[in-house]
């Protein structure tokens, strides 16, 4: 008999449903809430509300996309942590609602884990193997992870202050690009040149500091805007180019220092700052074999979770129905 998990996502402002049958992906439906982006940033009440009125149809279309009944599903997976407690709220109360009404186990997952072991997905793109080491890079996390297996990660380091993502939408922000701002900062930087340097900052070991970064960008643009007005139009290519450039080289000179550290020969990354374009180009020489996600796998998705879900099922970690959702979940 086949093992089908459905998946649930709903950690911060998109809402996502998969089903995963004997490890492969059937379907994969995200739902984007693009009322936040006039706000230039996520409003939590505003995801949790949008949550509750798609949870039902985001669901529903990924059963039908996947052909699958209700009554057919073996166990469902949803995000436990970290993230809004609204927006998790709503994944937690529907996957708990489906187990007790279908009568199958309920498995929590972490979140940033799940961004790694989506590339256990069998058909969707190289498999790494245990142990190996993760880069998790998001909106809300910048952290180094052993991981021995799919229930076993050690951090080995993690951001001070603020996430890679949140530098680049913080340092988006102060030249005028919308909420979320990396995306877009990487499609500039590919048009400009990384001209400007940028204060370094000093942080022992493996950790990570991003809002030193932001600060010396801050006093850069005021300096050079109070000589020319139009500094930032007229330089907006290159300055998306030198700050792409100080971020991704942080994280690369950190990567290559846990590699050396642990002997690991495999990097995994995760999370949507896997998807930059200068990031992606610089890990292709790290001494290892790199696993980057395919593009729709890097932002949020419920895939992850299945993926996640599957594995935990398959070593029995299933929770209990008392299952609570932790906005600050450790990994
Ligand atoms: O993993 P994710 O979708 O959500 C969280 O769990 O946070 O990551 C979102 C973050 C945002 O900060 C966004 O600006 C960043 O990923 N991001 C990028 C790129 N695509 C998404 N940052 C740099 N370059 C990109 N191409
Ligand atoms: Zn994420």
């Amino acid at each position: 008999m086949s093992t089908i998990i459905l998946g649930i996502e709903t950690s911060c402002d998109d809402t996502a449903a998969a089903v995963l049958v004997d490890g492969k992906l059937r379907a994969n439906v995200v739902s984007q809430q693009l009322e936040h982006e006039t706000y230039g940033g996520v409003i939590p009440e505003l995801a949790s509300r949008a949550h509750v009125e798609r949870i039902i149809p985001v669901v529903e279309t990924a059963l039908a996309k996947a052909n699958i009944d209700k009554k057919d599903l073996t166990a469902v997976a949803y995000t436990q942590g970290p993230g809004l407690l609204g927006s998790l709220l709503v994944g937690n109360s529907f996957s708990k609602s489906l187990a007790v009404a279908l009568d199958i186990p309920l498995i929590a997952v972490h979140h940033m884990q799940a961004h790694l072991l989506v590339h256990f997905i069998d058909d969707a793109f190289p498999t790494p193997s245990f142990p190996f080491l993760g880069l998790t890079v998001s909106g809300g996390h910048t952290q180094l992870v052993k991981v021995s297996d799919p229930n076993s990660f050690d951090i080995l380091g993690e951001t001070l202050d603020d996430a890679a993502g949140e530098a680049f939408d913080k340092t988006g922000k102060m030249l005028g690009l919308p909420y979320p701002s990396g995306p877009i900062m990487d499609r500039y930087a590919a048009k400009g040149s990384p001209c400007f340097t940028f204060g370094k900052p000093v942080v022992s070991g493996l950790d990570f500091s991003f809002s030193g970064l932001k600060t010396s960008v801050l006093y850069f643009l005021r300096e050079q805007q109070d000589k020319d007005p139009n500094f930032i139009q007229a330089n907006l290519y290159d300055l998306c180019a030198s700050i792409q450039k100080a971020i991704v080289t942080i994280l690369n000179e950190k990567v290559n220092a846990a590699l050396l550290q642990t002997g690991l020969k495999q990097l995994v990354l995760g999370g949507g700052v896997s998807a930059n374009s200068g990031l992606r180009k610089a890990l292709e020489k790290a001494e290892a074999t790199v696993f980057l996600p395919p593009l729709p796998y890097t932002t949020d998705n419920a895939a992850m979770i299945a993926m996640t879900g599957y594995l935990k099922y398959m070593t029995q970690q299933v929770e209990s129905l008392a299952s609570e959702p932790n906005p600050r979940m450790s990994i």
